[in-house]
């Protein structure tokens, strides 16, 4: 891999990144699109980081779809595919982890401990590797984008990040590779997350402003909802994480819930008005 990229450097070619973790739909394809119209060539990784998932969590039985996925990346214009495996990521004596302070034990950080220092550590080095000019990645893991914003800035990365648009489903449910885990009454429920979300644009809309007001009536969607359990429902700053009460100036609204065991994540964002 770091042979092929730094011939592509050598060319003067401007390299774009697309990290993903595999099963792919059209979110991950839809970050290949975008990186081909400023970079050529388009590389894209798959790579099942198992040190951003917990031990209870669904390593093992995360969607691997290989095949399926070497075509769709070639089909969709990905030059070279990196595919690294565990053992070479990590070798053994492996103990040097990236860790965003603060930022990482909020969100997903909060209800998955561990989960973003695995993230910040796999994208250091997969950033090491590639050494990619543009890296891609989607508005749907919001959090995640913070992050990762904050570890190129804190750490000098050489690397511009680009952030796509969320892709749903035409019911509006956002596109995610552990979609497959629901049942169809479960699948059904997750637009649950979607609704909340519509309810707040709908009340800023029609002038609400106040973010515990926001907060507290997508919450009642939830109590609708019984079979789904609300992890957080949170209107914040968008680079900092941070909660605002106000969302005049712009503001992210972020949700996660857990549908049965599986968890679930989708967002907003709120320009200023
Ligand atoms: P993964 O969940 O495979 O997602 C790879 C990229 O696709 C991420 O940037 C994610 O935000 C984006 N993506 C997923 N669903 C999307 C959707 N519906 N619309 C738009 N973009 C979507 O995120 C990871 O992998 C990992 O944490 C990774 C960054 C690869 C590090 O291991």
């Amino acid at each position: 891999m770091k042979e092929a990229a730094r011939q592509a450097r050598a060319e003067s070619r401007v390299i774009g990144f697309v990290p993903t973790m595999g099963a792919l739909h059209a979110g991950h394809l839809s970050l290949v699109s975008r990186a081909r119209r400023d970079c050529d060539p388009v590389i894209a990784s798959i790579f099942v980081n198992p040190k951003q998932f917990g031990p209870q969590e669904d390593f093992k039985k995360y969607p691997r779809t290989l095949e399926k996925d070497a075509e769709k990346f070639a089909e969709a214009g990905v030059g070279a595919l990196f595919l690294p495996e565990a053992a070479e990521m990590y070798p053994t004596g492996f103990a040097t982890y990236v860790n965003v302070e603060g930022l990482s034990e909020r969100f997903e950080g909060r209800t998955r401990p561990g989960h973003f220092r695995g993230v910040t550590t796999v994208v250091a080095k997969l950033f090491h590797i590639v050494e990619p000019d543009l890296a891609f990645f989607g508005q749907k893991d919001a959090a995640q984008v913070a992050i990762i914003r904050r570890m190129v800035r804190d750490l000098n990365f050489p690397v511009e990040i680009a952030v796509c648009p969320i892709v749903r489903e035409p019911d509006g449910l956002a596109m995610s590779s552990r979609n497959a885990y629901l049942g169809p009454e479960q699948r059904k429920q997750a637009l649950v997350l979607q609704r909340s979300l519509t309810l707040v644009e709908q009340m800023i809309g029609a002038g609400e402003y106040d973010a515990l007001r926001l907060v507290a009536a997508a919450k009642e969607v939830f109590a609708g909802e019984t079979a789904v359990r609300l992890d957080y429902f949170e209107i914040v700053d968008a680079d900092s994480l941070d909660p605002v009460s106000d969302v005049a100036k712009g503001a992210l609204v972020a949700v996660a819930a857990f549908v049965g065991t599986t968890r679930l994540i989708d967002n907003i964002v709120l320009p200023a008005s």
